[in-house]
């Protein structure tokens, strides 16, 4: 008899998304479903998943421990969030303004909008200020049911401003319940003290900032905005080869603003992601498919950002390639910190299934940040991070109406009630 703290009991549905990952293909749609089932944790971690009839046998409850039940409901694992730009300050609500009477993306930056727009309020804010606007953020991921979640520097644009988001990343996840997982992304855009020098700004990040954030601790990947009007495809190959060499993983926004390169940059070096991918073809999807590199789609950047159109995620899943999903919530156009919308626009407008987008938004989200073994389904072992929503799967679909009813990370309640 094995012993258990935490109980969720007798569910209608448990989507356990078990299985190996990530999951490519016909897979993707393999969520793993039981019916009238049961989970329960000792200390945070998983211990058994499967039939309530079967839990009663093999599972002897402590004497305070939590019993949720669960009749009724449907449990997902707690979703993972794999882009994000958690960390910023300052306010470009004005730029959304103008988007909608038809200003685009790209017109905003040229004029002094965009990412530098934010790079400059990030810089001039205090450290108490990052930190409280990230956690605040962060508490609403948590709230449409979030529980790990990827989050990147590259608003500082100055080694110790890199460094300083980096920082704010890092106690952020010591003292929130939310587990973070750290990007430096260095190369998000040329710094306007080095728009007439590009490539100085280039070498900086290769020579000095990527040593000090690999030596100091503070991220696990490396990222570049390889597009048009960002960084090339070569910066972009030099900059995550320096970050592999220093052992920063690499990661990519790829094909956002144009056809870029994107996509054969992230298999030329062995990228875990592609990310945003709006204007992916084929010949980008082969590549990421021969190389094993997981498709992370962002839907609702494409939504805000008034793109026209979204990435092609069935071409991505017929080719083989994993796909994952994120908000890329971010100051310019990632308005939204909800998975739930994410997964929405991904069945939606992206045309997948609700199967695909929940596997998208879990175990493929969880091994596109390498946190596979502990996170993004509901196997014995793996962390206590569930979401239990009021209702059917399909509920999670009814945006503005929020049907979660527990958010749980590591046996603790996070967002909602028991
Ligand atoms: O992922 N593409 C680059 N970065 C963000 C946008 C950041 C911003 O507008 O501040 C993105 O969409
Ligand atoms: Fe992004």
């Amino acid at each position: 008899v094995i012993s258990a703290d935490f109980l969720i009991d007798n569910a209608d549905l448990v989507a356990t998304c078990s299985g190996a990952a990530p999951k490519r293909g016909p897979a993707q749609r393999d969520i793993a479903l039981l019916h009238r089932a049961s989970v329960a944790a000792l200390q945070g971690r998983i211990v058994f998943v499967g039939p309530a009839d079967a839990l009663r046998s093999e599972v002897a409850l402590e004497p305070h421990a939590v019993r949720i039940d669960a009749r009724g409901c449907t449990v997902v694992p707690g979703l993972v969030d794999a882009h994000s730009h958690l960390v910023f300050a300052g306010d470009r609500r004005d730029e959304l303004q103008r988007r909608l009477s038809g200003t685009s993306y790209a017109e905003i930056a040229a004029g002094g909008g965009g990412i530098l727009r934010t790079v400059a309020a990030t810089r001039a804010a205090s450290d108490e200020e990052l930190l409280a606007g990230a956690r605040a953020r962060l508490d609403q991921m948590a709230a449409h049911g979030t529980t790990t979640c990827e989050a990147k520097s590259g608003y500082g644009l100055t080694l110790d401003a890199e460094l300083r988001q980096l920082r704010v990343i890092d106690a952020l996840d010591h003292t929130h319940d939310v587990d973070l997982v750290p990007t430096f992304l260095g190369a998000h855009e040329i710094p306007p003290e080095y728009q007439a020098r590009p490539d100085d700004y280039v070498a900086l990040v290769i020579n000095e900032m990527v040593p000090r954030v690999s030596a100091e601790g503070l991220a696990e990947w490396c990222d570049v905005f390889c597009d048009e009007g960002a960084f090339t495809p070569q910066e972009s190959v030099a900059i995550l080869t320096a970050g592999s060499r220093a052992g920063l993983k690499p990661r990519i926004h790829a094909d956002e603003i144009a056809r870029s390169g994107g996509c054969e940059v992230a298999a030329k070096v062995g990228a875990r992601s592609a990310d945003h991918l709006i204007h992916a073809d084929e010949n980008g999807a082969n590549a990421l498919a021969a190389a094993g590199v997981c498709a992370v789609l962002l839907p609702a950047a494409a939504f805000y950002l008034k793109a026209g159109r979204f990435a092609p995620a069935r071409m991505l899943i017929e080719r083989g390639v994993p796909v994952a999903l994120g908000t890329d919530l971010n100051p310019g156009a990632g308005l939204s910190p909800s998975m739930p919308f994410a997964i929405t626009l991904a069945c939606f407008a992206m045309k997948m299934t609700l199967e695909e987008a929940l596997v998208a938004a879990t175990i493929n989200a969880a091994w596109s940040l390498d946190r596979a073994d502990t996170v993004g389904s509901l196997e014995a072992g793996k962390m206590m991070d569930a979401v239990i929503i009021d209702g059917h799967l399909t509920d999670l679909l009814r945006v503005g109406s929020p049907s979660i009813r527990s958010v749980i990370k590591r046996g603790k309640l996070v967002g909602g009630e028991w």
